[in-house]
């Protein structure tokens, strides 16, 4: 089968990585791609926006299926053009992708299906929200509705936080996703993500992780889009997972196939792990970067099969996935400044990874320049390892990243601390 792949970032990278190991991937085409999904697929120039050109290239290529990476052109509709033309797609529907693109979309389905998640109000004017305030205690989380490259949250310790968060929200700080803002209910707990794959009916588990957001060490600083994740969480058990299942992700399922939008593609839930059982901090309509490439290395099984079966409704009777036992864990190289403005330009020079069992760098943000690699993004690269431990995948992962040379990089030092520190109290 001929296969395209849209996006251009460590999520497609590893994406790519594992299509291309498949028997049954013949062609791999990459749009946009970068330097590393170079090694496994063929690197074509078209945006995703144009759909016509997209769907073109399907045509001359008897393309058999279309993976979509990134949220953006599903929100968009991407995926509906290509089914209306009659190709297998993964990934969700524009009016299914809702449950990323609008915040409160989720939050009204959670109450529809008696999804447990924090208390809430859609708020579409800067007075209305001002007036709601005193009603939500502090800290207060302040949503902007829309995508917002996952910056649109404030978690507000202060009234004056909270006050000014609105006024700049509904004032266009967020630009057209801060036209409607959600106020929350403060949820205390551990935070663990949880993918689950579905064809609109049936839903299989596709594994755990957790992210580390924040830019600095010990989890301090600005919000990013990921600066490590390792996988399995632990902290989601296995009876957590089961809970996750029956009251948040089947019941989500149901009802969006109620409303005549099925959700067809991976279901990434946020979790907040609170004394009450898990609770739905938010929904993503794709697979997380960098969670998704902990995940891909652990898959033993065929990406294509499973991916090929969501697209086209045959996912009913399928057993959950095979991931390994052992831990995936992925650190982070993002360009100095990140989540900041980055200069784009600084050389990299990586080492062989060839021969190192279980271990991988993917590209995140890389460009060639006159042939040689250098960094043209915020987060610029993955490097990623796994062992029979985390704290093993931890010391595999940060060896690997001691021989990258890119002078113009940074990364957390921390990634995986809370779980290794539960694991092996004495590291
Ligand atoms: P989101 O973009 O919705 O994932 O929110 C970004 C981050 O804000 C989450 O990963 C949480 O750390 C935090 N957050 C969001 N909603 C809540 C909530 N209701 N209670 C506590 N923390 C939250
Ligand atoms: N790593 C967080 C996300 O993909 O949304």
């Amino acid at each position: 089968m001929n296969i395209l792949l849209l996006g251009s970032g460590g999520r497609e990278h590893a994406l790519a990585w594992k299509l291309a190991q498949s028997p049954r991937c013949d062609a791999l085409y990459a749009a946009p791609g970068n330097p590393g999904i170079a090694a496994h697929a063929t690197l074509v120039d078209i945006d995703a926006r144009n759909r016509d050109a997209v769907i073109q290239f399907c045509r001359s290529k008897a393309i058999g299926l279309v993976v979509i990476g990134p949220e953006a052109p599903l929100v968009d509709g991407l995926a509906d053009s290509l089914r209306s033309a009659g190709f297998a797609v993964f990934g969700p529907s524009a009016a299914a992708a809702q449950l990323e693109g609008s915040k409160g979309y989720t939050k009204d389905l959670c109450v529809e299906a008696n999804i447990p998640t924090a208390g809430f109000l859609r708020c579409t004017s800067a007075a209305q929200a001002l007036s709601a305030l005193p009603g939500f205690g502090l800290p207060v989380v302040i949503k902007a509705d829309g995508l917002a490259a996952g910056k649109g949250v404030v978690i507000a310790e202060t009234d004056a936080e909270a006050r000014a968060a609105i006024e700049d929200m509904f004032g266009g700080g967020f630009g057209a996703a801060g036209a409607e803002v959600v106020l929350e209910q403060f949820l205390t707990g551990e935070e663990a993500s949880f993918f689950a794959l579905t064809d609109g009916v049936s839903v299989v588990p596709f594994g755990s992780a957790q992210d580390h957001k924040r830019v600095g060490e010990g989890d301090t600083g600005p919000n990013t889009g990921g600066m490590g994740a390792y996988s399995p969480a632990p902290v989601l058990t296995p009876e957590l997972e089961e809970e996750a299942m029956a009251r948040i992700v089947r019941p989500t399922v149901n009802a969006m196939a109620a409303r005549g939008t099925p959700y067809s593609g991976v279901l990434y839930a946020g979790l907040m792990l609170t004394a009450d059982g898990p609770q739905l901090i938010e929904y993503n309509c794709r697979f997380g970067d960098p969670e998704c490439q902990v995940l891909m290395m652990r898959l033993e099984d065929d990406l294509v099969d499973l991916l090929e079966a969501v697209a086209t409704g045959k996912l009913a009777g399928r057993t959950p996935p095979r991931l390994a036992p052992e831990t995936a864990l992925t650190v982070v190289m993002a360009a100095k400044g990140y989540p900041g403005k980055v200069e784009p330009g600084a050389p990299i020079t990586l080492p062989e990874t060839d021969n190192v069992p279980g271990a991988m760098i993917f590209h995140a943000g890389t460009a060639l320049r006159d042939g040689a690699l250098v960094a043209s993004g915020g987060r610029v690269l993955n490097v990623t390892a796994t062992g029979p431990t985390i704290g093993a995948a931890r010391d595999e992962a940060y060896a690997l990243l001691d021989r990258v040379d890119f002078d113009g990089g940074f990364c957390r030092r921390d990634i995986g601390w809370r779980e290794i520190a539960r694991a092996d109290p004495q590291t």
